[in-house]
């Protein structure tokens, strides 16, 4: 498992090698294993086998961005987001994208906090603690760790969510309660300096206290 975390990388390019169903459904199988609050599993998974369909979901970010763009007026914010917009659309080239939704998560505590007419203070304190968004993303990384695991790479994505809705409706997915959460690319990998950036010293997130 040590030597799992360290080849997992964001990739961003990818060779045009096809991603068998039998490895996509172990693949979110092993994300279905991750812990979630409650036990409520509140999660879906869109997987998009299609490369033309793929390129359209490109295009439609890409769309989005320029229509959001276009209505900027800062010059430098327009700038930086039609800059950005290549890593929005990370998945173009990719065999294989895959949706993950995020469903309802009733927080016990918030409910409770609302009946006895906690403050407002705390009520937003602890809707920041987000369990339903944290179930989601112990099984995005399930999923990144297994696709490493066997020789896929990935790139966990929330850049392209400002075109949610367009596409939702370009893939017709409806289930209520649920909202698009994270994409990623799948494939093999067709970046051969694949590495990752420097991470902070332990020492600068780790506190122990004895
Ligand atoms: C919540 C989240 C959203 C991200 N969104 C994007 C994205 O939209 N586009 C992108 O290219 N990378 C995205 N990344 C990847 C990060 O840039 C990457 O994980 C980070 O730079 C560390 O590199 P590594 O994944 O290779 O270790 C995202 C990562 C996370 C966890």
């Amino acid at each position: 498992m040590g030597d799992l975390i360290y080849k997992r990388h964001s990739v961003r390019k990818f060779k045009n090698t096809d991603v068998p169903l039998e490895d996509i459904k172990k693949i979110i199988k092993d994300a279905t294993y991750a812990p979630s609050g409650k036990n409520l599993q509140n999660w879906h998974f869109i997987v998009v086998k299609n490369k033309k369909k793929i390129q359209e979901m490109s295009k439609i970010v890409e769309k989005k961005n320029e229509e959001m763009a276009s209505k900027l007026m800062d010059e430098e914010k327009k700038k930086s987001l039609t800059k950005y917009v290549k890593y929005h659309t990370v998945f173009k080239d990719a065999p294989v994208a895959i949706l993950v939704y995020a469903g309802k998560y009733p927080s016990t505590g918030v409910d409770v906090l609302k009946e006895i007419n906690a403050s407002d203070e705390e009520i937003k304190e602890l809707e920041k603690v987000s369990p339903g968004i944290q179930n989601i993303s112990a099984a995005m990384e399930n999923l990144l760790l297994s696709a490493a695991d066997l020789g896929y790479g990935t790139c966990w994505m929330t850049g392209p969510l400002y075109a949610a809705k367009e596409i939702n409706e370009f893939l017709g997915f409806e289930k209520e309660g649920y909202f698009l959460a994270a994409i990623t690319p799948l494939g093999v990998s067709d970046d051969s300096e694949l590495k990752s950036p420097p991470r902070k010293p332990v020492d600068e997130v780790l506190t122990i206290i004895e």
